[in-house]
Parts: C-alpha cells; sequence; structure tokens
C-alpha cells in the first residue's frame, strides 16, 4: 500500500475541503436543530462531482478511486454528518450497487441523474422486524410474470422522503430462504408506494430517515437488480463497501471533533495558563490524535483493498468498527476538553457527539462488524 496521496487525490481531498468549511460550516446548527433537510447544499455537492464519485465517466461520474472517496467523505464529515450520510448512500450503496449489477438499461436509465446529484437514491433493506437479522424479509415481491408485486415495511430509510429511486430489498421465494431474495428498483411515483413519518433523531438531524409502506405496487420485471434471487447477495456486496464509507464518516467526525478541541484548548485559560498547558489536556489530545490516525489508515487500506481488488469485506468491517468507536470516544472527549461550552450548540462538538454515536449502529452495528470479520477470520 502507498502512503503517498496522488496529486489527484490531495486535490479531492482539498475541494472538499473547501466546500465542507465554505458551504456547510455556516448553516449546519440551524439544520441540525430543525431537522432541514441540505437539499441546496446536495445539490452544489453533485455539481461539484461528490454525488457520483466512483460512477465511471460513461455514466456521469467521476470515475475516482474509493481512496478519494473516503478523503472527501472524512473533510465533509468534520463538518455535517448530515450531508455526509446523504452522500455516503447515494454514492456506495445506490450508485455503486447500479453500476456493478445493473444491466445496460438501468445503469443509462439511472446513474447520469444520480451521479449529478439531479437525484438522490435510497437503500431498503431494514425492516422493523429484520435489522441486525437482515435475511428475514417480510417484504414480499410476488412474481407475477412480467411484474412484481411488492408488499410490506420497511424502516429506517435514509433519504426516505428525499429519494427519488429506492433499492427495495424483499422476498420472492421464502423456501429458499435467503436465495429467494430480490432486489428491484422502485421509483418514488409507482402507485401504492407511501412514504410515512419522518424520524426525530437524536443525531445526523439533517438527514431525512422514514419507513416506506408497500402495498401491492407493480414492479416491472425489468426492475430487477441481477438474476432471480440475487438480492441477498447484493445487499452484502454492496455493505461491505458502504462500510467503508461509513467508516471515512466516523473517521470525519472524529477529526473535526479533534480539531475543535486542539484550538479550543490553546484559547482557554484556566489556573492562569492555557489549558492546553495542563497534562490531563495534552494527554486527551494525544489520545485522540493517534486513535484518528490508526482508524484513518484502516479506512485507507479498506478503500485501497477495494481499488486493488481484494477482498475488503474484513478490512472495510475493521475500519467501520474502528473508526465508528474513535467518533464516539472522540465526541465524548471533545465536549469534555470545551467543558460547560461543550455542552451548547454553539460550539458544535455536542452536535459531532450526538451524530458519532449512530456509526455504531448503522451499515452493522459494531457488534454486527465483528461477526463480519471474526468468520472472515475463521474461515
Ligand atoms: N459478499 C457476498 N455475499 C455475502 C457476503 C459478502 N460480503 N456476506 C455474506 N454473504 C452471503 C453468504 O455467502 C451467504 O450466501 P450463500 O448461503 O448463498 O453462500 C448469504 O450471504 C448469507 O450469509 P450468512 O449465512 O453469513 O448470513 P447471516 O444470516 O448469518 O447474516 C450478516 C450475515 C453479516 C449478519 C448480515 O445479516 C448483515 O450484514 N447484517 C447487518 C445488516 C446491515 O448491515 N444493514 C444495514 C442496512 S443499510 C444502512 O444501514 C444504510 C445506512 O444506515 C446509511
Ligand atoms: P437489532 O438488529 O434489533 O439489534 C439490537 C441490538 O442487538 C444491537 O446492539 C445489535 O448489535 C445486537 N445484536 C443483534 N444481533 C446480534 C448478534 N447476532 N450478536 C450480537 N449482538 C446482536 N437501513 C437501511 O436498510 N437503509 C438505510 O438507509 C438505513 N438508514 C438508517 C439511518 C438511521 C438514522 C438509523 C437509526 C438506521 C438506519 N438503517 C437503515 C437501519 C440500520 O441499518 C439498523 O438500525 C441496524 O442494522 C440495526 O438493526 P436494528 O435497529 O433492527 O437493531
Amino acid at each position: 500500500m502507498d502512503f503517498q496521496l496522488t496529486e489527484e487525490q490531495l486535490a479531492v481531498q482539498a475541494a472538499a475541503r473547501d466546500f465542507a468549511q465554505n458551504e456547510l460550516w455556516a448553516g449546519v446548527i440551524e439544520r441540525d436543530e430543525h431537522q432541514k433537510f441540505p437539499a441546496e447544499q446536495i445539490k452544489k455537492m453533485g455539481e461539484l462531482g461528490f454525488m457520483g464519485m466512483m460512477v465511471s465517466p460513461e455514466y456521469g461520474g467521476g470515475g475516482m478511486d474509493t481512496v478519494s472517496y473516503v478523503l472527501a467523505m472524512e473533510e465533509i464529515s468534520k463538518v455535517d454528518a448530515s450531508c455526509s450520510v446523504i452522500m455516503s448512500v447515494n454514492n456506495s450503496l445506490v450508485c455503486w450497487g447500479l453500476e456493478q449489477y445493473g444491466n445496460e438499461e438501468q445503469k443509462r436509465k439511472y446513474l447520469p441523474r444520480l451521479a449529478s446529484g439531479e437525484i438522490i437514491g435510497a437503500f431498503c433493506l431494514s425492516e422493523p422486524e429484520a435489522g441486525s437479522d437482515a435475511t428475514m424479509q417480510r417484504t414480499t415481491a410476488e412474481d407475477k410474470g412480467d411484474h412484481y408485486l411488492l408488499n410490506g415495511t420497511k424502516n429506517w430509510i435514509t433519504n426516505g422522503s428525499s429519494a427519488s429511486v429506492y433499492l427495495v430489498v424483499a422476498q420472492t421465494n421464502p423456501e429458499l430462504k435467503h436465495r429467494g431474495i430480490n432486489v428491484l428498483i422502485v421509483d418514488k411515483d409507482t402507485p401504492g408506494f407511501v412514504v410515512g413519518l419522518k424520524e426525530n433523531k437524536l443525531g445526523i438531524r439533517g438527514s431525512d430517515t422514514h419507513s416506506l409502506m408497500f402495498t401491492d405496487v407493480k414492479v416491472p420485471k425489468e426492475n430487477r437488480i441481477g438474476e432471480d434471487g440475487f438480492g441477498f447477495k447484493f445487499a452484502m456486496q454492496v455493505l461491505a463497501g458502504g462500510r467503508i464509507g461509513i467508516a471515512a464518516q466516523a473517521l470525519g467526525i472524529a477529526s473535526g471533533a479533534f480539531e475543535l478541541s486542539l484550538k479550543y484548548s490553546k484559547e482557554r485559560k484556566a489556573f492562569g495558563v492555557e489549558i492546553s498547558k495542563h497534562q490531563a489536556i495534552q494527554f486527551k489530545l494525544a489520545d485522540m490524535a493517534t486513535t484518528i490516525d490508526a482508524a484513518r489508515l484502516l479506512c485507507l487500506q479498506a478503500a485501497n483493498d477495494k481499488d486493488q481488488h481484494l477482498d475488503y469485506a474484513k478490512s472495510g468491517a475493521m475500519a467501520k468498527l474502528f473508526a465508528s468507536k474513535t467518533a464516539m470516544d472522540t465526541a465524548v472527549e471533545a465536549v469534555q476538553i470545551h467543558g460547560g461550552y461543550g455542552f451548547v450548540k454553539e460550539f458544535h462538538v455536542e452536535r459531532m457527539m450526538r451524530d458519532a454515536k449512530i456509526t455504531q449502529i448503522y451499515e452493522g452495528t459494531s457488534e454486527i462488524q465483528k461477526i463480519v470479520i471474526s468468520r472472515e477470520l475463521l474461515k
């Protein structure tokens, strides 16, 4: 693995950093407080190429590598983790899944608009009773010859109301268990498809999370991705890459909280000196910086594995497991370093602490990452 970033990767990182600082920072507290979806910001991210970074130029994307994607995710997440989850779902779950496994017609129909940010996508696997245990799909896609009849409920769907295209996982042949599952492309305006209420969340409040209801939704057969029964493999493959994106999101939350803490510790005085002169604060900063660097290396290793077409299920899970813990630990310490000011909204770190928690839950909880890692170790 080459530890030196290329000029192109450095340029992507700089562009993402500039965008985040100049365009996301100013309104982030208000968007969080009012659960305001960052529509304008996402549109600009699309124009700058951040919504379809790895999509090949043939389909209107940036044709970039996963390392560049990780670098951009870190920078955007340092400032606004709501924007970065919207970006992550669109890039690594929806666009990547469609480009890898969609047919030519599906790619031409959806990818250019998704990659430009003209529309965004959602990935719909979780259900009220099937989260970690994802094979237990209750949503059904009954085979009716030329179409599927989709019935059921999905839970916790990111971009739930703002998306135009939904990749919906559903069971067609229950007797085949997970091998009977399909994934269907569902357009938002399809009759029988209803978006449920928006969740009122602890963190990433700018992103919209909804349940989705499907009642006798007719989905043409040509909207199935891959062969009959490929849906669960599709979900697992897509999530293996998605976890690298969420790891980078967690890394960004941690490094954002660290940077604010470092600055604050050199400004705030207590007992006649800057608090950075107290060894207790210095040690906190040392621990934060060390774990953040380790998390970054794991993220880059997983991204590099993916770019080199090596197996990345284990390295991606390790990156997510470690980076999400780093995000949580770092954000908690960032609040501590800020003292009482850390507890109020204007200083940003309380939001980062709230945002950090979800990185240990979605795209597979930390416990599920340990299952993935240990199975890979033992196989
Ligand atoms: N690539 C390809 N196939 C894979 C795979 C991978 N990385 N991992 C597993 N599979 C296949 C297996 O080969 C197996 O297929 P065969 O039987 O045909 O060989 C099939 O999947 C089932 O595998 P398991 O027997 O290992 O299944 P399991 O029931 O024990 O569960 C699990 C495995 C890893 C726990 C899985 O259920 C899982 O990942 N759960 C977490 C779900 C999750 O991450 N949800 C995220 C939703 S999206 C989201 O959250 C987005 C967001 O927030 C922004
Ligand atoms: P459960 O599976 O019920 O788990 C509860 C607890 O039990 C967890 O601590 C878990 O780790 C533990 N546990 C479960 N099984 C085991 C086991 N075998 N061994 C050890 N511990 C175990 N899903 C989507 O499909 N698309 C999305 O866009 C999406 N976005 C989301 C956005 C937000 C804000 C949230 C909160 C969730 C989102 N999700 C999405 C769902 C998310 O992926 C699930 O919440 C997650 O996979 C966990 O599932 P669960 O909530 O059902 O928890």
